[in-house]
């Protein structure tokens, strides 16, 4: 195991009207920032719950709405606008992951002097945020609860993450009714996501790390058992929660710690959100099973032997090769059963920038750590999953 600082500071309160928290977590706040995002909480009666709670807590509230998925710096700049011209002092998000991104990056624009974009650039220069929390309504990225937030700067078709302690929220509301709502492409691409999170820290050089291994694979059969249930039965509670759960636990820092983490692919996938705004769970359905065929080699089979055998329950008899082939295998038909596209031509993505979205993440630095990508290399997972 390498060494790690592990700082989970947010408070979690999971369950079932779990939002009747809210007034004591804001306890100490007067003026707040409530961000939204086009309307589906507004729809489904979970804004009516918030605003309750609110009301009763005597709070002044600003609101924001008007989030998107793959979320934009543009509206980033008119919170740090609302934010600084009323002295708000804390920011809640209430939706999924671009919206509390897009909160988190409000709250770290605020007390920067210079334009927010240039933290994106150079995460170095972050050095603190305003509070925040986030009630949570799709489970996937694990924003409720982690350090990073990502943007997207169409003007410079970028889609760029940060990362820092300052941006970990204070609390954490995670009703799983609240996503009882979900269309089921939003429930498959949060699954797909949940998963592309433990692969990109399970497929790590570390070889050690056995209880962290063990976790992740844990965290990997909830999904691939409540996921498909999810599919056929929408409202059942248990197999939200789990879902839910999942997704903090995937990327609050828990499955990474001791070990070194490789996301490539959700950097290619990035690069596909950012000109093409894809839903990022679909397109790390799309590519992960390629980049687990593309990275194979002999000094890795002993690490998708595992994943074979614990996860896939495959038998410990079949030679290593076999048993990669045939999680690899699992690993797509699971995606395809949740109805998630298998090619980005399925999405409407050809080749045309695979070339640049490969340069562009080269210049970036080093790309991925269970194997290194060079710029062939991005453009074969690419081409392979067109
Ligand atoms: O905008 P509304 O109307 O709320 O609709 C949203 C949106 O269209 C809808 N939705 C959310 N909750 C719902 C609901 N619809 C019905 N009922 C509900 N309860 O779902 C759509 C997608 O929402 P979004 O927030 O975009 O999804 P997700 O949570 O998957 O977030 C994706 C974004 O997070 C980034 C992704 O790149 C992408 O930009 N990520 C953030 C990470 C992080 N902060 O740690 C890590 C991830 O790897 C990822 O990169
Ligand atoms: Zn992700």
């Amino acid at each position: 195991m390498i060494n790690f600082l592990l700082d989970l500071k947010t408070r979690i309160h999971f369950g079932k009207d779990s939002v009747k928290n809210l007034k004591q977590e804001l306890y100490p706040y007067k003026k707040i920032l409530l961000v939204l995002g086009s309307g589906s909480v507004k729809k489904f009666g979970i804004y009516d719950a918030v605003k309750k709670e609110l009301s009763d807590a005597g709070l002044e509230i600003f609101e924001l709405d008007g989030v998107k998925p793959n979320p934009s710096v543009d509206l980033v700049y008119e919170g740090i606008g609302i934010c600084r011209n009323n002295s708000i002092e804390f920011i809640l998000a209430l939706g999924g992951g671009s919206v509390i991104d897009t909160a988190k990056a409000i709250a770290v624009g605020v007390p920067y002097l210079g334009d927010v974009w240039e933290l994106f650039i150079d995460e170095s220069r972050i050095t603190n945020a305003l509070s925040t929390g986030a009630i949570l309504t799709l489970a996937a990225t694990g924003s409720e609860s982690n350090r990073n937030s990502v943007i997207t700067n169409e003007k410079t078709t970028e889609k760029l993450g940060i990362h820092h302690d300052c941006l970990r929220p204070q609390f954490a509301i995670m009703d799983p009714s609240y996503t009882f709502s979900l269309p089921p492409v939003q429930t498959a691409a949060g699954v797909a996501d949940i998963m592309a999170h433990v692969f990109e820290q399970y497929f790590s050089p570390t070889k050690d790390a056995y209880m962290a291994n063990r976790m992740a694979e844990s965290v990997l059969k909830t999904c691939i058992k409540y996921g498909a249930l999810l599919l056929k039965d929408p409202e059942n509670y248990e197999a939200r929660a789990e879902i839910m759960w999942a997704s903090t636990i995937a990327l609050n820092g828990l499955l990474g710690a001791g070990k070194i983490g490789d996301w490539a692919s959700h950097m290619l996938e990035h690069e596909l959100s950012a000109y093409y705004d894809l839903n990022h769970g679909v397109g790390l359905a799309i590519l992960f099973p390629n980049w687990m065929k593309h990275v194979i080699d002999d000094s890795k089979l002993w690490k998708y032997r595992e994943y074979a055998v614990n996860v896939w329950d495959l038998p410990e008899g079949m030679n290593d090769m076999q048993l990669a082939e045939a999680a690899i295998a699992k690993t797509r038909e699971f995606f395809i059963k949740l109805n998630l596209p298998a090619r980005l031509s399925e999405v409407g993505i050809d080749d045309k920038y695979f070339e640049t979205m490969a340069e562009n993440l080269i210049k970036r630095g080093k790309l991925g750590s269970f194997k290194v990508l060079n710029k062939e290399d991005i453009i074969s997972i690419y081409k392979m999953s067109n």
